[in-house]
């Protein structure tokens, strides 16, 4: 007799990616403030960035990238019915980044809009996404991360315009059946949490609202690296402890690509073995909700991560926000 289905999860059907054609490399950093390509790469791991080229918007990154995942899925744009895109780098204050990606898709029906949690957007867009399919207002979602950071960057302040990147990545989510339980495919659960007695820690100098301006990023790193560590440790451990899983379970950490320094401490913490970690801060830099959806796509694109594989994603950010989900893939 067949097993009745018990719920509806979000699986994962297809991932894509774009960066930027231009690279800056520490070297080209060090020639615009007063650094060296050393203090960048021990402090943080990076080694260089993308940067937008000076018609390229954020929705055209996010474009690129779920063409890729819709071919990588093997879908057509005309079947999705929802957009999301994760940015804090939207390409006008309105409309959403998001219809301006259904726009260049050709799509004509189907609902988009934006998320809003900085490096944690994309953690927080497949909580979203994960509760629009479980509760069945959508069957097909893009999910992107898309960020033009270097947009928001003070080119004078050599403690922040050194860290960031621009560059977008994407995945199809789609509703399917499972049985309720970890050995099921696609997000299996999320925790999100934010704390805004911190925004101060890290936040634009501008907005709408506030002054009209775009204003820049500013950051205070210390204070934000040190929250960081016992925030994405908290969040995972919620989240193992929510499934009943123990880290050893864990096959690939995707974490957001903010520092180095904070992802090996991150992984010390909940004791993960370091090869199971995904990085590619050295090479995309942070690139804040397009990190973890870029690491995730590098990471299958190049075979490492393969069916079945269970995967934590986590970050954390201006707000502060910050949060954990767990996947099968
Ligand atoms: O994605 C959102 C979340 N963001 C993050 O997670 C970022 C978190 N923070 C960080 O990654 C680190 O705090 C930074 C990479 C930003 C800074 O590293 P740090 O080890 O915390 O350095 P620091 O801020 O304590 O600065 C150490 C020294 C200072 O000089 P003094 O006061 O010791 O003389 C800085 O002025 O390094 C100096 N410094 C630099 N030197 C060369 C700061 N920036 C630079 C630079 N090049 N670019």
């Amino acid at each position: 007799m067949a097993e009745t289905a018990m719920v509806t999860r979000a699986i994962i059907k297809g991932t894509g990616m774009y960066l930027p054609e231009k690279v800056l490399t520490n070297a080209d950093m060090a020639q615009l403030v007063d650094t060296t390509p050393e203090w960048i790469f021990t402090r943080t791991g990076i080694l260089q960035r993308h940067k937008a080229a000076d018609d390229e918007v954020t929705s055209d990154l996010a474009t690129a990238a779920a063409r890729m995942a819709l071919e990588n899925a093997n879908m057509r744009a005309d079947e999705i019915d929802m957009i999301i895109v994760a940015t804090s780098t939207p390409d006008r204050t309105f409309p959403s980044t998001a219809t301006y990606v259904q726009q260049k898709l050709g799509m004509t029906k189907g609902a988009a809009f934006d998320v809003q949690a900085v490096c944690s957007g994309f953690v927080y867009g497949l909580g979203v996404a994960d509760s629009m399919i479980g509760r069945g207002l959508a069957k097909n979602i893009l999910l992107i991360g898309a960020e033009t950071m270097t947009r928001l960057l003070n080119w004078q302040d050599r403690t922040t315009c050194i860290l960031f990147g621009d560059g977008a990545g994407c995945v199809v989510l789609q509703a399917a059946q499972g049985d309720g339980t970890v050995a099921d495919t696609g997000i299996l659960s999320t925790y999100l949490q934010s704390d805004g007695r911190k925004a101060e820690l890290l936040y634009v100098d501008g907005g709408t609202s506030f002054n009209q301006q775009t204003g820049f990023l500013v950051m205070n790193g210390k204070e934000v690296f040190r929250h960081a560590v016992t925030y994405i440790a908290d969040a995972i451990l919620q989240v193992l402890n929510e499934t009943g899983l123990q880290s050893d379970d864990i096959d690939w950490f995707i974490p957001h690509q903010a520092n180095q320094r904070i992802i090996s401490a991150v992984g010390q913490r909940i004791g993960l073995d370091e090869e199971k970690i995904i990085l590619t801060v050295g090479q995309h830099a942070n690139t804040s909700a397009a990190s973890i959806p870029l690491a995730f796509s590098t990471a299958l694109a190049d075979g490492r991560i393969k069916k079945g594989d269970l995967v934590m994603f986590e970050a954390m950010g201006g707000g502060l926000a910050w949060g954990a989900s767990l996947a099968r893939v």
